[in-house]
């Protein structure tokens, strides 16, 4: 699991989520998941399209 902190600057949360080389993660945008940032499946009874964003570190062998 990335290691995930949280701060509050200008009255906003911001969340930054550190990954390993070739570790992903998917992020909730629906506002409804559990484990937030961290898509949980919630968004599945949201109405409409929204799903989540997968986020990947890359390996340094995927350098070019
Ligand atoms: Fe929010 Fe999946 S739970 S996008």
């Amino acid at each position: 699991m990335p290691n995930v902190t949280a701060e509050e600057r200008d009255g906003r949360l911001r969340h930054t989520i550190e990954l390993e080389p070739g570790e992903q993660v998917w992020l909730c945008r629906c506002w409804k998941s559990a484990k937030f940032p961290f898509c949980d499946g919630s968004h599945k009874q949201v109405e409409g399209k929204v799903a989540p964003v997968g986020v990947k570190a890359p390996k340094p062998s995927d350098e070019k």
